[in-house]
């Protein structure tokens, strides 16, 4: 054995720990027999564990997981409106709290249709884009603060973050994505004709660093515009860059015209290396549908793949999408069990 990763296990809730179990399944398949081990401690967070202790996450939560070399996440959260979760705060107490402690300023969202799946689209052409959307700047930050609640007289302000430092540095990392791609074409979006002061900045930086790289095609794209683009041309796109807020509305669209939240991949990535990264399906814990065995696995075994990807294990990286890519092409419409979707990728990986 020459290498061992350890790797933090967030469940989490509802469907959380369904399809983290599949994306486990995928992994232990990919990399059994190979030199690399995986060395995974479970932490038990989110709703549940805030039900059961009060906790949402400790900073001995905190410094535990961030000993590992990676993180693989499921989903948090319980029933929205449950009045006992009313005081957890599990978005911006757990999930936010990490992905800022960690440092994970790169937000990683692949976008591809896949041949076999239908898109609401009548007419998508070809999908294969990323989001790079800068993960702990901007409008989430929690800069702000209201006066005189609820009275005719409140205050409200949330204030949108953007350092020279921040705004560089996942400019830098979008710019080295989009040259390591075939099409080399970046895209900003921003919404510089009225934010003129945070898009103003973006906008000089995207100028700035692109000197640095001639082999990529540079372009911008007012938000509102983009939004129209996703959906009559959304191949177009190579490599979007944009801020905290927009990158986050825009995904949610990106992920409904190619396919779906079932298989919307995610990695909050620290590129330093100073933290470990965090690889997560785009969707929440659906508590709809929590405890039936039907929630869709894909995308948690898609992220399984960015996190191999990031590791530096592309071979297994690759293994893993091939298969994904060759399980949804013959799908169809048979209806099958979270745990069959990832046992079929897993004997895929294994039969090549
Ligand atoms: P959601 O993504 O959990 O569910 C939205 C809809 O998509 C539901 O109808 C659900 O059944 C369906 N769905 C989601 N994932 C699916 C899958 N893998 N296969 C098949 N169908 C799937 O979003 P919602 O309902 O807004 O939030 C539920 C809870 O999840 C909330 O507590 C919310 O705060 C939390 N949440 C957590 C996230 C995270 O951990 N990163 C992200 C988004 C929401
Ligand atoms: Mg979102």
């Amino acid at each position: 054995m020459s290498r061992v990763i350890s790797l933090a296990v967030i469940p989490g809730d509802g469907i959380g720990p369904e399809v983290v179990t599949e994306g486990l399944k995928v992994l232990d398949t990919v990399t059994d027999g190979g030199d690399v081990a995986f060395e995974k401690t479970t932490f038990s967070l989110g709703a549940t564990r805030y039900l059961e202790t009060g906790d949402t996450l400790t900073d001995d939560d905190l410094a535990a997981v961030s000993r590992h070399d990676a993180i693989l996440l499921g989903a948090v959260g319980g029933t929205p409106g449950d009045p006992r979760l009313a005081g957890a705060n599990i978005e911006r107490g757990l999930l936010l709290k990490l992905r800022f402690s960690l440092d994970h300023y790169v937000n990683l969202r692949p976008s591809v249709l896949h041949p076999g799946v239908s898109s609401p689209l009548a007419d998508p052409g070809s999908i294969d884009f990323v989001v790079v959307r800068e993960g702990t700047e901007g409008p989430y930050v929690g800069n702000g603060g209201s006066i005189r609640q609820g009275t005719q007289h409140e205050v409200a302000n949330e204030v949108s973050v953007n350092t020279a430092y921040g705004v560089e540095r996942v400019v830098r990392h979008a710019f080295g994505v989009a040259s390591a791609r075939p099409r080399k074409h970046l895209t900003l979006v921003h919404k510089t004709n009225v934010l003129v002061f945070a898009g103003g900045i973006w906008k000089r930086v995207v100028d700035e660093v692109a000197a640095e790289f001639p082999e990529v095609t540079v372009d911008y794209l007012h938000v509102d515009a983009a939004t129209i683009f996703l959906v009559t041309n959304p191949a177009r796109f190579d490599v979007i860059v944009t801020d905290n807020l927009f990158g986050d509305i825009l995904t949610d669209l990106a992920a409904a015209i190619s396919g779906g939240i079932g298989l919307a991949a995610s990695g909050n990535i620290n590129p330093d290396g100073r933290f470990p990264s965090m690889f997560e399906p785009v969707h929440g814990s659906a508590p709809d549908i929590a405890g039936k065995g039907i929630a869709d696995p894909t995308a948690a075994i898609l992220s399984v793949a960015l996190l191999l990807d990031h590791l530096g294990l592309t071979d297994a990286a690759a293994r893993v999408q091939a298969a994904v890519a060759a399980d949804i092409a013959e799908r169809g419409e048979a209806t099958r069990s979270t745990s069959e979707i990832g046992t079929a990728i897993s004997d895929r990986i294994r039969a090549h």
